[in-house]
Formats: C-alpha cells, structure tokens, sequence
C-alpha cells in the first residue's frame, strides 16, 4: 500500500520507500563492516520490525540468522512503565554470540532498554541495537543505538511496520498519521 492509496489519512509522509532502502543499505554496510569477523543473530521485535527485518536481512552480503521476540510494553497500564513482559521468547541459545537486536521504532527506549539488558544476562557476547527510526525528543533513558536510520519528531508516525490500531502496518512510507483518524488535533 502506498501512500496516494489512503487520501486523507496521512498529514504528511515523513520518508518514502526508497529513502528508507537506501538508509538501509548503508546500515547495512556498516554492520558489515563492524562484524567482519562473524556475523551477528539478527533479533527482531515482533510485530513492528517486520518489515525493517526483511529488507535489512536481504540487504546484508553475509548468512543473516533470525529469531524474533514479542514483548509486551504495558506491563503496568502504562506505556511508560518500563514494565516488559515476554510474549514469545527467543528460539536460539544465544550464549557467546553477537546479537543485533532490529527495530522499526524507538521512542522512550524504555522497551530496548529492557531488552538489551535481558539479553546480555544470557551470556551474549555482544548486544547492539539497529532500529529504522528515532524519537530522540520522547527518549525516557540513555539508550545507545548503533544503527540509527532515521530521527523524526514526536508524531504518531504509521507505516513500514508501525500501526495504529493494528492498520497502516503494510504501508510502504512512513507517515504522520492526520489527527482526524485518532481523534486528535490538528
Ligand atoms: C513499538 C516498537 C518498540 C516499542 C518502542 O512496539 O516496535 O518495540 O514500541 O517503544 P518505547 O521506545 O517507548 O519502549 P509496540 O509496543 O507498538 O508493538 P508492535 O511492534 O507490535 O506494534
């Protein structure tokens, strides 16, 4: 679905598909590069990342492994919480390996900081993060990002993966939401 399909659902589309590939594809350099040696387990954070997933796993020149984990961020009513529980765990025994965790968005980097941490408890060689996008303005902890492809501002923000209530997820840009569909302002 591209944006032009959606009328006046969008306020404004923030980066095209191709904008987002090419972003891509020079992270993708750059994880090469940094695990020359041996390459990382890509692990992606259902549902969001996704999309992020797929086009950075196909963009990497070396055997992308995956496994993926759902975690829930509303642990305590809130989002902001930083109560994480685990959905669905990890297939992969990731003792003394090198883990790329991908994600389509950080926001409060309160779930990411979770995450990092319960990784490296299980004895990960190395944890890092790659996410396509960034609210570096909503950023609740100091979270360090490896891979970062884009900053964008506090918006509610749809596409590549992202939702709102379960829709826009097959997008293909990222765009800001019009407040007329959540029933905000603007
Ligand atoms: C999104 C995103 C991250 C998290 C980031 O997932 O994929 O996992 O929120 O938010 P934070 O930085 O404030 O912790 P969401 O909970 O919306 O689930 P989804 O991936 O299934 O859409």
């Amino acid at each position: 679905m591209d944006a032009k399909h959606l009328g006046d659902e969008l306020s404004v589309v923030l980066h095209t598909e191709a904008e987002l590939h090419a972003r891509l594809a020079e992270l993708a350099r750059e994880i090469e590069a940094d695990y020359a040696d041996e390459p990382p387990l890509l692990v992606g954070v259902l549902k969001g990342a996704v999309m992020v997933m797929a086009d950075l796993a196909r963009e990497l020149r070396f055997h992308a492994q995956m496994d993926w984990m759902a975690v829930s961020s509303y642990g305590a009513g809130t989002k902001s919480s930083g109560v994480v529980k685990i959905l669905k765990d990890l297939d992969s025994d990731i003792t003394d390996r090198d883990v790329l965790i991908v994600e389509d968005i950080i926001d409060s980097g309160l779930t990411l900081h979770w995450l990092k941490e319960n990784l490296e408890s299980r004895g990960a060689r190395s944890v890092r993060i790659c996410t396509m996008l960034r609210k570096p303005d909503a950023m609740k902890v100091d979270l360090e990002v490896a891979y970062n492809g884009f900053d964008i501002p506090v918006d509610f923000v749809v596409g590549y993966g992202l939702d709102y209530a379960e829709d826009y997820r097959n997008l293909r840009d990222v765009a800001i939401l019009a407040p007329h569909v959540y029933g905000g302002e603007g």
